[in-house]
């Protein structure tokens, strides 16, 4: 099994290649985004209809559920804002 190495609010993480990014960011955390109120927010559709999933990637917002880890790739979620 070929493994992808990106990072996720700094931190190094290792999944099979091919596995998603929210794979990838649950490993690490369960809040992707937040609410306007500040609420966590995480997958719920895994489809790309909530758009729960809300992350960055390399700086873009896309969603975690729908994108392909890929080496190098650098993953921001709102996990450590309120
Ligand atoms: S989990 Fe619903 S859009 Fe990603």
């Amino acid at each position: 099994m070929n493994l992808v190495t990106l990072t996720v609010d700094g931190r190094p993480v290792t999944v099979p290649e091919g596995a998603s990014v929210a794979a990838a960011v649950a490993t690490v955390t369960g809040v992707f985004r937040r609410s306007v109120r500040g609420t966590p927010r995480g997958p719920y559709c895994g489809m790309g209809q909530c758009f729960e999933c809300e992350v960055r990637i390399d700086g873009r917002i896309s969603l975690a559920c729908l994108a392909r880890a890929t080496p190098g790739a650098i993953i921001t979620t709102d996990a450590g804002t309120l």
